[in-house]
């Protein structure tokens, strides 16, 4: 299993590119299924969840064609609408095959995500909306099969604010008869930016980026072009790496718009953030002061960044108090931060983070996505080595993290 071995406190500087976002790619490429016609993307993250979903629909009978980030995908017939145990365990994101899957062929069996490291993360509200718009759906064998053959629209309030949910809805209502509205709906970035691929697919949207989105269902989608959104949980990570490192680091080709709430928060810990056309440039100044930093739905501070910045925090002169409030179990960089010399109490979902003079490097072991890139950074701070072990959690999400940093004057390697 490969390993990252980092030696800390060099000062990142320099310009990267952003990497297009998973979160964006991962829906887009499930709104491949809704049209027998080509699907055109370019920006495409090379990242390991992005192959996972791609296993998932060539298994379904999607044709993929493409190198680097761009990719072709062709729905053209779909022979089994069918997501098995064995991807869905790796990558909870295959649920987005769900609502497309319903809404094209009148049949899908996808598997129930089981347990996940970050937190219960049930998916009663994409079966909930589902059945609302007429499918019919039963739990067998730990899989959700669902029927419809022809879903209509409906008004439907999500009871929480779901991202994949809210995806899975909006998709399956394209084809849906009649008009849905689907009320408390995620604002996310990503949200838009299938929503735009959607519409160049022929879809009749309006309202995303908003908490009511409205979809007018057609007959059919057909083919088109699109280019998926810059990452911005990328971009918000290495600029959390240059404030941590008193660095100056350009992100070329981001999407500041979207990071509102991560640039805040890194301008109260003294950094400078900078939107210079489509690049960002973050530059650390000495001292980091403590933050406050409370995890909510966009446009609020997003959960997928609170790990990032708590490591920032244990440098800080001051105490900081991170609370999480979207997933009950995504503290468990915690203790790993602590292997590392930080000083950390948590209290539920709340931590307190006393700042320290030093980090001193240690072995420590990544638990989920965004736990790894912290520690990441923790170990760019870190007097000494520090091993992240376990950093097949940091490929599904983080295009060449590795290379991005070394790019940029970090000394990191990889080892198997
Ligand atoms: N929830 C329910 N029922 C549902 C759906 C969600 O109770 O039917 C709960 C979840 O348990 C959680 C909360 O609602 O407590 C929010 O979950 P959400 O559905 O919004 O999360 P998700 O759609 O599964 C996406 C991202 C995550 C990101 C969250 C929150 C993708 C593929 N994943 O997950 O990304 O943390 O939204 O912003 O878009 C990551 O990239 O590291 C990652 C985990």
């Amino acid at each position: 299993m490969d390993k990252l071995v980092i030696e800390g406190g060099a000062r990142l500087s320099g310009a990267i590119p952003v990497s297009g976002a998973k979160n964006a790619a991962l829906p887009i490429l499930c709104a491949s299924l809704l049209t027998p016609e080509p699907l055109r993307l370019t920006n495409v993250p090379q990242l390991n969840d992005v192959r996972t979903m791609r296993t998932l629909l060539r298994q379904m009978g999607v044709a993929q064609d493409g190198s680097g980030g761009t990719l072709t995908l062709q729905a053209e017939r779909i022979d089994w609408p069918l997501a098995p145990y064995e991807l869905v365990k790796t990558m909870r994101a295959s649920i987005l095959a769900l609502g497309p899957l319903v809404a094209r062929c009148g049949e899908a069996r996808v598997s129930l995500p089981g347990g996940c490291a970050i937190g219960l993360r049930p998916v009663d509200q994409h079966v909930k909306g589902l059945q609302a718009m007429g499918a019919e759906i039963s739990l067998e064998h730990g899989y959700i099969e669902a029927r419809a053959a022809q879903l209509a629209g409906v008004r439907f309030g999500f009871d929480l604010v779901t991202v994949t949910g809210t995806e899975n809805l909006m998709m399956a209502a394209t084809l849906a008869k009649g008009r849905t509205i689907l009320e408390n709906a995620a604002r996310e970035p990503e949200v838009v930016d299938l929503a735009r691929c959607l519409r160049a697919m022929g879809a009749n949207i309006l309202g995303e980026g908003t908490s009511r989105i409205v979809i007018e269902g057609v007959d059919a989608l057909h083919g088109a072009d699109h280019r998926v959104m810059p990452d911005r949980i990328e971009t918000g990570t290495f600029a959390a790496a240059a404030a941590a490192t008193h660095g100056d680091v350009t992100l070329e080709g981001a999407d500041d718009a979207s990071l509102h709430a991560v640039l805040d928060k890194l301008r109260e810990a003294g950094a400078t953030a900078d939107a210079i056309g489509d690049a960002i440039r973050v530059r650390g100044n000495g001292a980091l002061a403590p933050l406050q930093i409370t995890t909510a739905p966009y446009p609020a501070f997003p959960t997928d960044m609170q790990a990032q910045m708590m490591a920032l925090a244990t440098r800080a002169s001051g105490t900081s108090v991170v609370s999480e409030t979207i997933f009950e179990n995504r503290m468990m960089h915690v203790q790993e931060l602590r292997r590392l010399g930080a000083d950390i109490d948590v209290d539920g979902n709340a931590a307190t983070i006393r700042g320290v003079a030093r980090l001193t490097g240690a072995n420590v072991m990544a638990t989920d996505l965004r736990a790894s890139a912290c520690l990441v950074i923790a170990g760019l701070m870190a007097d000494g080595e520090t091993t992240i072990d376990r950093i097949y959690h940091l490929d599904r999400g983080y295009e060449k993290i590795d290379a991005k940093l070394s790019a940029l004057g970090a000394r990191i390697r990889r080892i198997s």
